[in-house]
């Protein structure tokens, strides 16, 4: 099978990226208090010692800046993109430099290249996987079964991936340990609400220049992700419509002060529409006509299966650029829908995209790192398939943040402790 060739072999430019991305890398890591406290132990204690990384990740600078702490903490890295459209060139080739690292993932190739560059990940016989979405973890045991032996155990970032692991893990079919990180209280909490909230309407906003103020801003699904963006759409002073398929979801959105319909009812009705439900054929065919002139439509789920952009394309006559990152289509009728970020998600693909915060992702990270460093010294103790992430690793990255913050917690007293241990107390 064709792998492909390192970033720093394809592109032109090496010297200038290598600068570009190596800024954009040390401003994100001079805000990662979480990774810098680990870093300091991974330099000193080497945990990963002999063993190999692979990772498929959103290849930006905050990734990066976990990427280079493995390397630091003893490890031999090798990454490539979790989504073509989200790689910074600049980051891959500033990681390509490193001398335990070695990076593929490259902007804009397309599904071939982007195997390739999975399947280059894999020649370098990770003992550990780092994922995004899965695609890692799939690719290894679809089609090199044999390197699960040596493989300890793995990490999964976000919910659409944990999906997939979960459904692997019922029919028996996850051959390795794998932390799903996703749902820890210091991962989803924060990332998917507050990082998915803050950056798909920052993005949206700088890629189309328009305000949210006045606007109805239809938010589908009210998950993790859902509630952020409905959240902040509110707070820049939109009208939020929820659209959700279960009632207890539903219900929430309808207590905390939201408009709740369906697609069809809101289809008529939203000026901006985001997409949260890692669900697919969110918007359809059915809706695309009702809509008013001018929309704008952008998703924030993993795959880019929640717009139906096959049913658009249909119904199109016309289909152009109007703007970077925005492409129009003309309807019989003459309206037109805007779609942003060829319907992937709008924070990470879009031409201006940055991902989530940085302050979000030291989060995020600190939990992959210390969940890499479990793997390495103590991956014997899991059994093959999807686990919870350990509470004290949760609450170690919790603790970090909270040292960084200046923030001090209450303790418990003996008392305390015992009253709350115990089945006898009561009025
Ligand atoms: P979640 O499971 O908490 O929420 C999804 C919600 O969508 C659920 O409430 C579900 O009932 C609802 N839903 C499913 N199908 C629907 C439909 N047809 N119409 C309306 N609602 C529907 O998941 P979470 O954590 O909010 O993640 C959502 C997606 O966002 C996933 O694909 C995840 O991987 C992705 N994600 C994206 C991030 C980003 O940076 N853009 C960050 C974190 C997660």
């Amino acid at each position: 099978m064709e792998t492909a060739a390192p970033i720093s072999e394809r592109v032109s430019d090496v010297d200038a990226k290598h600068e570009s991305g190596r800024q954009k890398i040390d401003w994100a890591r001079e805000h990662m208090p979480i990774l810098s406290a680990l870093e300091d132990e991974f330099t000193a204690e080497r945990p990963l010692s002999g063993e190999v990384v692979g990772m498929a990740l959103h290849v930006e600078a905050k990734t990066a800046a976990l990427v280079e702490l493995l390397a630091e903490g003893g490890a031999e890295v090798a990454i490539t993109g979790c989504n073509p459209l989200s790689t910074h060139d600049d980051v891959s080739v500033a990681l390509d430099a490193h001398e335990n690292i070695t990076s593929y993932a490259e902007h804009g190739i397309d599904d071939t290249e982007y195997y390739e560059a999975i399947d280059a990940v894999i020649d370098h016989e990770p003992t550990i996987t780092v994922d995004d979405g899965g695609d890692l973890v799939f690719r290894i045991h679809e089609e090199y079964p044999e390197l699960v032996e040596s493989i300890i155990g793995g990490t999964e970032e976000t919910t659409t991936g944990v999906h997939r692991l979960r459904a692997m893990d019922a029919d028996g079919a996850l051959d390795y340990p794998m932390f799903n990180v996703n749902d820890t209280p210091m991962k989803h909490l924060f990332d998917n609400v507050h990082g998915t909230g803050e950056s798909a309407l920052a993005n949206i906003a700088m890629t189309t220049n328009l305000s949210w103020a006045g606007k109805t801003v239809v938010v589908a699904g009210f998950g993790y992700c859902g509630r952020g963006v409905a959240k902040k759409a509110r707070g820049q002073n939109a009208h939020v419509i929820v659209t959700e398929i279960d009632p207890r979801r539903a219900l929430e959105a309808h207590m905390e002060g939201y408009e709740v319909t369906s697609m069809d009812d809101a289809a008529e009705r939203g000026d901006v529409f985001v997409t949260t439900t890692g669900n697919r054929d969110v918007v359809t065919a059915d809706h695309f006509e009702d809509m008013k002139d001018g929309v704008v439509l952008a998703n924030a789920g993993h795959f880019d299966v929640e717009i139906n952009l096959e049913d658009l394309r249909n119904l199109s006559v016309n289909e152009r650029e109007v703007r970077e990152g925005v492409q129009e289509y003309e309807l019989a009728d003459g309206s037109r829908v805007n779609v942003l970020a060829e319907g992937r998600l709008v924070n990470l693909a879009s031409p201006v995209s940055l991902g989530h915060p940085v302050e979000v992702m030291d989060q995020s990270f600190g939990v992959q790192a210390v969940c890499v460093r479990e793997l390495a010294t103590h991956g014997d103790g899991y059994d093959d398939g999807l686990h919870d992430v350990p509470d004290a690793l949760d609450r170690e990255v919790a603790e970090l943040k909270l040292d960084a913050e200046g923030i001090e917690l209450d303790e418990l007293t003996d008392v305390q402790r015992e009253y709350m241990d115990s089945w006898q107390h009561g009025t």
